[in-house]
């Protein structure tokens, strides 16, 4: 029978890597990393299996371990050893976070990407300051225009400890525009900003507020993470921050936000970051635990359909293991 078309014909092991679209190297990849103050051994995350909290003394060697497997950049979470109403220990110079950039910048050559963001440094584990009457009120929570100072003061205590990029997480608006300016102001001209710039009040953040102990103590974050509804409303987000300056636009979740990942691809001349988040992860274990899944199949097969989306770089707790497959 003729058929004029039969897509087959390039699906023979000979020709299938010529004309493969999309492909994934180890470099298109970063491995968050989890830096706490609180303990001087490791300690692993329960419901992100093979990811630990590693003291400060460990960063170095944590580091040295994801660069191994080929992944060339980390991006640092930090555990403070004690947190307040404003957040403080977020912009300290001896800060965790703060302290590790330096050992890891002097030590080796991996590109450290930090975490702009306070939930990890306030009691009440919001992402800003409170407005007055927070607690009473349910459509109030952060101060978003009292917070923007904050985190240029925490971009600011990054770039001065080496920080190679900074990755601002906390959606509030205007934070691009605010950091670019202190970290300007500061001399720290050629620090590049990656922008959470569609970063959405997702369900799938459940295992990082264990590992990062960044839960809101009250509410939710509603008010400054976006409606997983909202498919439009993310392009005036990244529009946004691409006019206050970012440098790496990055989506948050990944795999149930392709549609997004795919928008700012299309509209967007920027590089597109996707954050492959922690229950992404972990549900993809979950279900391997239990024999229903091949674990190594199923990861590799994420990220390249993150990349087919458009994403040029991918977040995520699988870095390494699949660097090491490829
Ligand atoms: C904090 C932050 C979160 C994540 C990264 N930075 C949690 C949140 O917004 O609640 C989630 C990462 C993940 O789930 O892997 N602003």
């Amino acid at each position: 029978m003729t058929l004029i078309d039969r897509p087959r014909r390039l699906r023979g092991d000979g020709v299938r890597g010529l004309v493969s679209e999309t492909s994934l190297r180890p470099t298109d990849l970063i491995a968050p990393v989890f830096v706490d103050a609180t303990t001087d051994s490791r300690t692993t995350i329960e419901s992100m299996p093979g990811h630990e909290r590693v003291p400060v003394d460990d960063a170095v060697d944590r580091v040295e371990e994801v660069l191994e497997t080929g992944v060339e950049a980390v991006m640092l979470f930090g555990i403070p050893e004690s947190k307040d109403e404003n957040g403080s220990r977020a912009w300290a110079t001896d800060g965790v976070v703060q302290e590790a950039t330096r050992r890891i910048t002097a030590e080796t050559d991996a590109y450290v990407i930090t975490d702009v963001c306070l939930c990890e440094y306030t009691e009440h584990g919001h992402c800003g300051l409170l407005e007055e009457h927070a607690h009473e009120d349910p459509d109030l929570t952060v101060d978003n225009d009292a917070t923007l100072p904050l985190l240029g003061d925490i971009a600011v205590s990054h770039a001065r400890a080496g920080a190679d990029m900074v990755a601002p997480s906390g959606m509030m608006d205007g934070m691009v525009g605010a950091i670019r300016g202190a970290l300007d102001d500061d001399g720290h001209t050629d620090v590049p900003i990656m922008s959470y710039a569609a970063k959405f009040e997702s369900a799938f953040y459940g295992p990082f507020r264990d590992a990062a102990d960044g839960a809101p103590s009250f509410g939710n974050r509603r008010h400054y993470q976006m409606d997983p509804a909202n498919r439009r409303e993310a392009m005036r987000e990244v529009e946004l921050d691409v006019e206050q300056g970012a440098d790496v636009l990055m989506v948050k979740p990944a795999l149930p936000y392709l549609d997004v990942v795919s928008d700012v691809r299309r509209e967007f001349d920027h590089p597109v970051a996707a954050y492959n988040v922690s229950g992404e992860y972990a549900m993809l274990h979950a279900a391997a635990e239990k024999g229903w899944l091949d674990l190594e199949a199923v990861a590799h097969e994420s990220l390249l359909s993150i990349k087919r989306a458009g994403a040029d770089l991918i977040l995520t707790y699988f870095a390494e293991d699949v660097a090491r497959q490829l």
